[in-house]
């Protein structure tokens, strides 16, 4: 059964010219660590299916919390996080073969669809390049290279070219509203490039690619410190494009190094360099990796505090999710950098591995690794499992194991 439908989906591929479709591959042997987050992340699966409901974190009384959530008038709201299960939906089924997987990446995914015509978040890039991206790879699914372009589109619509960004947040709601910005612009928003140049490979048009790359000239311009640790919010005035203000939201203080902040700028400009072979971009990221793997502050196992000038280390919490979306990237980094970072990779992915951070297959948490924080300022999900830890890190495990797990 499972050999005719490699059959199929190879000629289905074939006849759509889609070259860079490969169907589910067989596994002979399987590392440890997937076989956990088969387990772990199949019984939150069977959950999840259960409740029709995406997972994002856990509560502190061990609740799941759900990135599926609705308004008083029973609309779905956008979470940011929306894409990571279904994307990891999707990595465990090309992994294993196993449909339920795919099946619970397609029902979630049609959830997330209707927001590709969300015009008020930078963040269609990790919610559909994740899922949808993910799928369209490995199905070659006419319909998903579909959504795909309206996201897209969707996020063009937030490019300014006097600024020469995507805008990030909204500034008119929330508590975005409290800061005073007029168009600001977080390092995170490196991670919706790739859907940008994605999109240029697949249609042929070059809109896609020119505002990722503008957007990641002005980001190198602007965003970064002499020590080469990045800001995480710059502010531009949207009239004029002039830079206002230098700050942070999610890290310690406008001046300190946020944890994940620095691994989103290592991921993006990683993959700026995959799609443009633009040297500007590999020293970037090069660049990004030196600050972090030679830190002072980076614990001996790889796996950082959730900033890196936290104030009272070593007595702050460890960001796992930062550790997994840097190795990663620096998985893809090595290969353009001739291994420049494997034994970090290797220790990074040892120590997450290990039970400090590897959820038992037992263990009452739900998800396969724990103590990462979302947002110390805002007082959320501090030292909690967190569905984009998870994400990144089987990503790069299987990253590890199959080139193919690289778009290009
Ligand atoms: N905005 C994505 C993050 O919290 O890292």
């Amino acid at each position: 059964m499972v050999k005719h439908f490699n059959i199929f989906l190879v000629a289905l591929a074939l006849t759509l010219g889609i070259s860079r479709c490969k169907p589910p591959k067989e596994q002979v042997t399987r590392p440890a660590r997937l076989d956990l987050a088969e387990k772990k992340l199949g019984d939150l699966r069977e959950l999840a299916v259960e409740q029709n409901k995406i997972p994002r974190s856990e509560e502190p009384n061990g609740e799941i919390m759900w990135a599926t959530k609705y308004d008083q008038h029973g609309k779905m709201k956008f979470d940011w996080t929306l894409g990571f299960f279904p994307g990891t939906c999707w990595y465990l089924y090309e992994h294993t073969n196993d449909i339920a997987w795919k099946k619970a990446a397609i029902k979630f995914q049609e959830q997330i669809e209707p927001f590709k015509t969300n015009l008020n978040s930078h963040d269609l890039g990790f919610v559909f390049y994740c899922s949808f991206g993910n799928g369209y790879r490995i199905t070659g699914e006419p319909a998903y290279r579909q959504v795909l372009i309206e996201a897209g589109n969707s996020l063009l619509s937030r490019y300014s070219p006097t600024v020469g960004c995507i805008q990030s947040w909204n500034v008119d709601s929330g508590w975005q509203a409290e800061r005073g910005w007029s168009f600001p612009v977080i390092i995170d928003n490196m991670m919706n490039l790739e859907l940008l140049f994605e999109l240029t490979e697949l249609t042929g048009d070059n809109k896609y690619r020119e505002v990722a790359i503008a957007h990641a000239d002005q980001t190198l311009k602007h965003h970064f410190r002499e020590d080469n640790s990045s800001y995480h919010v710059v502010d531009y005035d949207a009239s004029s494009g002039q830079v206002r203000h230098k700050h942070t939201a999610q890290g310690f203080a406008h001046e300190s190094a946020w944890a994940r902040g620095q691994a989103w700028g290592l991921y993006g400009y990683t993959v700026c360099f995959r799609y443009t072979k633009d040297e500007r971009y590999l020293n970037r990221a090069i660049k990004i990796a030196d600050f972090m793997v030679n830190h002072p502050n980076l614990p001996a196992d790889g796996v950082p505090y959730w900033d890196f000038n936290a104030p009272n280390i070593p007595d702050e919490p460890r960001d796992v999710s930062a550790a997994a979306i840097t190795a990663s990237a620096l998985v893809e980094l090595n290969r353009y950098t001739g291994q420049k970072y494997k034994s970090e990779v290797d220790k990074i992915l040892k120590s997450l591995s290990s039970d400090a951070y590897l959820v038992g297959a037992h263990d009452e948490t739900k998800f396969l690794l724990d103590h990462s924080v979302g947002s110390i300022p805002h007082g959320a999900e501090i030292d909690e499992p967190l569905a984009y830890a998870d994400y990144y890190y089987v990503e790069a495990v299987l990253r590890q194991q199959d080139k193919q797990h690289i778009l290009q």
